[in-house]
């Protein structure tokens, strides 16, 4: 089957600091990408090049029928403008700490994007909205205010407001990470029911358990470099000495 998402040969540098060297990976439809390494290994630069909010010197993004080839980009600035425009409109990004607008109801926040920018029909963007906040088991919750939520609600309106711009893609960064322990599964629960629903994800978590469980493709990444790829099993078993230490560490502080 054709890859939802492709990248190929992707090198960044921040300064002299070279972060990504030849990433490459691809993902069917469907399908949960799971990114994990050490802290600096290069996880969230290569979520961000996805949406290009990091311009890599090289290398190739492609989701569906929207790419850039960063090596040899669109010298017109309109074209490559028009270019980043379609690929970030085919992913949505869910950050560790979820970003909402404050003076915004949780009802504002999911309709914002879809018809301020999308120009969507208020009505129809409301409708999506109520479902979506259903499906995160949020639903009475859309007039109160991200202040009035707990962390693990707020994450959750954070996912929600991901998939109101109805992307291709979910890209999630540790989108536990900044919560309470005891906030962590209602989170990982509400991921768990979008790949069981056959949503294409790309998730950077340090959850192993959570990770083998929904894992179709595992990539691990150090010092900028897949080291090791494969399926669940790189988290049950890995072959590479450097992966074996790393999740040892996680579960010991799981
Ligand atoms: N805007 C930036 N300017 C300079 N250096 C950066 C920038 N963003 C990231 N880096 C560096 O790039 C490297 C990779 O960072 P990245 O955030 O992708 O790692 P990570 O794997 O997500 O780490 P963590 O697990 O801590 O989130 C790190 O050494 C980081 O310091
Ligand atoms: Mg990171």
């Amino acid at each position: 089957m054709n890859a939802l998402i492709q990248v190929q040969g992707l090198e960044k540098s921040f300064g002299d600091q070279q972060v990504l060297r030849d990433v490459d990976f691809t993902a069917t439809a469907g399908t949960v990408t799971v990114l994990l390494g050490p802290s600096g290994s290069g996880k969230t630069t290569v979520l961000r090049s996805l949406n290009v909010l990091e311009t890599p010197e090289s290398g190739l993004v492609r989701i569906g029928d929207a790419s850039i080839d960063f090596g040899s980009p669109p010298t017109d600035k309109a074209t490559y403008r028009r270019a980043v425009k379609a690929l970030r409109a085919r992913s949505g990004m869910v950050f560790q700490s979820h970003n909402l607008f404050p003076h915004k109801t949780v009802l504002g926040n999911l309709i914002e994007g879809p018809v301020q920018v999308q120009g969507r029909d208020p009505e129809e963007a409301t409708a999506a909205a109520r479902e979506l906040l259903d499906q995160v088991g949020l639903s009475g919750r859309e007039d109160a205010y991200p202040s009035q939520l707990s962390g693990g609600q707020q994450q959750r309106v954070g996912i929600a407001r991901a998939l109101a711009l109805k992307p291709e893609v979910l890209l999630l960064d540790e989108p536990t990470s900044a919560l309470d322990p005891e906030l962590v599964g209602e989170v990982l629960s509400v991921i768990r029911d979008l790949a069981a629903e056959n949503w294409t994800l790309v998730i950077v978590t340090h959850e192993v358990r959570f990770a083998r469980d929904v894992a179709d493709q595992v990539l691990f990444l150090d010092g900028g470099v897949v080291a090791e790829r494969g399926g669940a099993e790189v988290l049950t078993e890995p072959r590479e000495e450097r992966t074996q230490r790393f999740l040892a560490r996680m579960l010991d502080a799981g």
